[in-house]
């Protein structure tokens, strides 16, 4: 018989991979990825970059590369934290395999069995999937419009045995909730942190994606508020705003962090694909990124627009759900004695699918929410879909 180690027998299956096998019915409406539609991908223009790159640029993009990333890249995204007034000195900064990479190796490097990491709840299923990996103790704590209930927060160190490994936020359209920390509730954040012997990991996929250009300022990570007294560990990514099948993410922390999470890497895939940080590195020296991002904001602000119209119009009274000021997702409350998993058969049934909020609970349990994502479903259909869900629901109240 097979044995599995601990870590392995701690793995969680993740909800929205089941339900994607679900999603890719021709006839479905899926509000259930979290991923752009693949009609915004700039297609166009890395034909082009491709094209533009010298034969000696294709040679290395085919071959293995550091591990900590190929140094044009490196430099690149350094400069383009810098503009962001995030602070280079005293850290480093590494290329990972998605985000996704570099919350597993961090997990890696600071969590032995039992240890607390305090995360948000509801929490990105993928952080929960991989801190549970390495037998993290997770302490959820409720969000709500401004960020972390910082009572709940104090609670939640309270509860661990020890000071917790990890502080894991995601302050930016927050997946799955769709908030944004107030500037306010940031430096109360930080203030507690101060206090209390842990390492804050700030995870910003969506740091680009305001709809407004008035709220940019909103977006100003907690690595820039804090000025350094506080080790933070900065993670971004250019999944949503170049293609999560680039795989790249980054990870910007102090530098004997950095080293371990190299060491850790060499022997988990060596580096990321070279071939695809060559295309990144052009499109950032090239300066697409910046015009394509633009393009990105108009249309998930579009689509956003439209959720919220459909929500209006169809959802039924007693149902509740927040405004995005950028990101993907709306996450929607329903009345407590409603199951969303019950909810969901419906609207599968009927045609459309979304994930239930469960999923998203650190502790896998509380189940009268719903994460509705915008960025993925084609324009003409999000109405059409919100009707559904919605039509799903009033059959439980
Ligand atoms: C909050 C958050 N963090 C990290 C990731 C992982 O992104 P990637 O590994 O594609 O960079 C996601 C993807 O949905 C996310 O929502």
């Amino acid at each position: 018989m097979v044995k599995f180690s601990a870590n392995a027998r701690a793995m969680r299956s993740s909800a929205i991979r089941e339900l994607l096998n679900v999603a890719v019915r021709p006839d479905m409406i899926s509000f259930a990825g979290g991923m752009p539609n693949p009609s915004l991908f700039p297609i166009e223009q890395v034909d082009e970059l491709y094209r533009s790159l010298t034969l000696e640029q294709k040679q290395v993009g085919f071959q293995y590369g550091p591990t900590g990333g190929y140094p044009p890249l490196v430099e690149s995204i350094k400069n383009y934290l810098k503009k962001k007034n995030l602070p280079l000195e005293g850290n480093d900064l590494m290329i990972t395999t998605g985000s996704l990479q570099a919350l597993n190796l961090l997990a890696k490097i600071f969590i032995d069995p039992g240890d607390g990491i305090v995360t948000e709840d509801p929490c990105f299923i993928g952080g929960v999937s991989a801190f549970v990996s390495f037998q993290a103790r997770l302490a959820g704590v409720p969000l709500d419009a401004d960020g972390m209930d910082l009572d709940a927060f104090d609670r939640a160190v309270e509860s661990l045995p020890h000071p917790p490994k990890l502080v894991y936020i995601t302050p930016n359209f927050q997946n799955p909730a769709g908030i944004i920390y107030s500037r306010e509730r940031r430096l109360a954040l930080l203030d507690r942190l101060r206090c209390i012997d842990t390492v804050l990991l700030e995870d910003d996929p969506y740091n680009e994606l305001y709809f407004d250009a008035s709220d940019k300022d909103l977006t100003t990570p907690l690595k820039v508020l804090a000025q350094e007294e506080i080790p933070i560990c900065y993670t971004g990514s250019l999944s949503k705003i170049f293609g999560p099948g680039m795989r790249i993410g980054f990870l910007l922390a102090p530098k004997q962090i950095i080293g371990k999470c190299e060491l850790a890497k060499q022997s988990m895939d060596a580096c990321t694909s070279t071939f695809t940080q060559v295309l990144a590195n052009a499109f950032f020296e090239q300066g697409m990124l910046k015009p394509y991002v633009e393009t990105l904001r108009q249309a998930y602000k579009r689509r956003a627009e439209i959720m919220l119209g459909g929500l209006k119009e169809h959802m039924p009274k007693g149902v509740k759900w927040n405004t995005p000021k950028g990101g993907f997702y709306i996450w929607v409350e329903l009345p407590q004695h409603i199951d969303a998993s019950q909810v969901l058969k419906v609207s599968v049934a009927k045609g459309a699918v979304f994930v239930v909020g469960k999923a998203f609970d650190p502790q896998g349990t509380r189940n009268n929410f719903i994460r509705l994502s915008f960025s993925h479903t084609p324009e003409s259909k999000i109405s059409r879909g919100v009707e559904i869900v919605s039509q799903a629901v009033s059959e439980f109240l």
